[in-house]
């Protein structure tokens, strides 16, 4: 990968092992998505994005084609966030499709921890680039993907999502350098 390793230190501990994040919380596992995630996942996507949730048939079919490509921070009882990232079909360019941390579990590293478990598995494979796409107003978002190495192209992307949906594009392991 031309993402240079050192941006992403390796987690210090397996991706599906225990941790917790905050006090008194439930120990949380990042594991991969399963089949019976779907009402969860769905749950908290809704909750997450409730004015543009991905339907129901997407999800599934998320799960269908590149569950492999989906991360849940599951506690046993609940998720409580989800990556999903996606790479071209010639294995050049991964999209991050989507980044979801529960707003009650916001702010404890899981956005990071996310991330940085699919960047790890990314390393390990051909990926030229990470894209993605972040409102540019979603200060949160776009301070956690610069602070790993993501960059812009200096430039909003006018109604990218459609009518009204700007988006900054963000870019990490571009040959070049972009506008942090
Ligand atoms: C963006 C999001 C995933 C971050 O998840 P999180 O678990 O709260 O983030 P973390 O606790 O891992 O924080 C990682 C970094 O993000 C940045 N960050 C997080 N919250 C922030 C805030 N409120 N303001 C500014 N920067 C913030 C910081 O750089 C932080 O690093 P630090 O803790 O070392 O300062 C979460 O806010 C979320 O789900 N938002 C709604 C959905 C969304 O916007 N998804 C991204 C779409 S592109």
């Amino acid at each position: 990968m031309a993402v240079p390793e050192e941006r992403f230190p390796v987690l210090g501990h397996r991706s599906d092992q225990a941790f917790v994040a905050g006090v008194g919380d439930r120990p949380l596992t990042m594991r991969g998505v399963t089949e019976a995630d779907l009402p969860e996942l769905l749950r908290v996507d809704r909750e997450v994005f409730p004015e543009e949730p991905y339907p129901y048939f997407v999800l599934r079919q998320h799960i269908d084609v590149h569950g492999d490509r989906i991360l849940v921070l599951d506690d046993g009882e609940c998720l409580h966030g989800y990556v999903l990232f996606v790479t071209t079909t010639d294995g050049y360019v991964c999209w991050v499709l989507s980044l979801a941390v529960s707003a009650d579990r916001r702010g404890r590293g899981l956005g990071r921890r996310l991330m940085l478990e699919a960047l790890r598995q990314l390393r390990r494979e051909r990926v030229h680039e990470v894209r993605l796409t972040v409102e540019p107003a979603n200060a949160a978002a776009i301070m956690l993907y610069r602070t790993l190495g993501f960059a812009t192209d200096g430039r909003v992307h006018r109604d990218y999502l459609g009518p009204g949906e700007d988006r900054l594009i963000m870019t990490l392991g571009a040959a070049g350098p972009g506008t942090a």
